[in-house]
């Protein structure tokens, strides 16, 4: 499948999200509605020493396709070798991180440290569009800092080296994740490049979705924090590109509903003792802005199983009652 196929086919994206966007929220997130969904980040080099966590992470069900495999480094061959290695486990396409601001990562020459360097990228981006027969995207920031905006260069070259669409998250690597989101450089990679754009940053619903779309021109959306607690952001922003629908959100008990299924489904997939550990963010997430949350977080933060989370949301759905 092609990524015009893959995005003609529905309105947004779930973005990549390590330690969050795992398998049991990426198939909760494609029940939604998101268009496709990308695996958290895997590291190259941990992918070239058959290292058995990234190995895992590579692993794609049924329940979230089309589906892109992520992968980050900074050396062109073991790149490349990461992207073949991936295909064992059958992406729809292999996305390349070029935003990654943690100093694990940019620190090493990975992630948005190439924003800084333009051919180093380039070369990155050849050498896996050569080594796969799938699409090859990649992830990039507006640029380093506020004085290094290079997104339309990188842009450009990743385009010549092949690849098949460009995600543009609207900040500097200095900016982390804080505001304002840069939509100006967003509209200017897609009026310098003829693949998909998908602009990406801080939406959260139908209306900042359109708003994404219409100021930038950009192909595409991809929604990451958005999403978290709310995975049927992605059916809100569907119904309102669609026919301007406005859905609310679902009331307490669909919302404690889903959060329950969720995190049944993180610990099947991660077992009890390691997957509420992991579950506790995204109840916390969950259950944000309704009345009693911060007690109810301290509550979450502490839980150590599943039959405690469900008495937990037992209790606010009684004083909902
Ligand atoms: C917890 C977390 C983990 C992230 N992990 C990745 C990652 O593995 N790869 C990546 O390209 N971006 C990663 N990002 C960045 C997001 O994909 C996205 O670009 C960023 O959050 C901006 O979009 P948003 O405003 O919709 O959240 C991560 C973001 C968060 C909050």
């Amino acid at each position: 499948m092609d990524i015009s196929e893959i995005i003609s086919k529905g309105f947004a994206a779930l973005a990549p999200m390590a330690g969050v966007a795992d398998r049991a929220f990426r198939e909760l997130c494609t029940r939604y509605g998101a268009a496709y969904v990308v695996s958290e980040m895997v590291s190259s080099k941990g992918v070239s020493m058959h290292d058995r966590k990234s190995s895992q992470l590579m692993c794609i069900s049924p329940d979230e396709r089309p589906a892109a495999v992520q992968i980050f480094g900074d050396d062109p061959d073991t790149m490349a070798a990461a992207a073949v290695r991936a295909l064992e486990y059958e992406p729809d396409f292999i996305d390349i991180n070029m935003g990654c601001p943690a100093p694990k990562i940019a620190g090493n020459g990975g992630g948005s440290a190439l924003m800084k360097k333009p051919e180093l990228a380039q070369k990155i981006v050849a050498a896996c569009v050569n080594a796969v027969d799938i699409p090859v995207t990649v992830k990039i920031r507006s640029g380093w800092d506020e004085n290094s905006i290079n997104a339309v260069e990188l842009a450009k070259r990743a385009e010549a080296a092949g690849a098949a669409a460009i995600t543009v998250h609207g900040r500097t690597r200095e900016q982390m994740y804080a505001p304002p989101v840069n939509f100006d450089i967003i509209k200017e990679v897609k009026q310098a490049v003829s693949v998909p754009v998908i602009g990406n940053g801080d939406i959260v619903d139908g209306i900042s979705a359109k708003h994404m779309y219409e100021y930038t021109g950009c192909d595409f959306i991809m929604v990451g924090r958005g999403a978290l607690g709310r995975p049927w952001v992605f059916d809100q922003i569907n119904a309102y590109l669609t026919d301007g629908t406005l859905i609310p959100d679902p009331p307490m008990e669909k919302r404690l509903a889903v959060m329950l299924e969720h995190i049944r489904a993180i610990c099947e997939y991660k077992g009890e003792y390691i997957g509420i550990r992991e579950a506790r963010k995204h109840a916390a997430w969950y259950i944000k802005g309704i009345r009693g949350a911060a007690s109810y977080r301290q509550e979450i933060c502490a839980i150590e199983s599943m039959e405690q989370l469900e008495s937990i949301a037992d209790s606010i759905m009684l004083s909902y009652e």
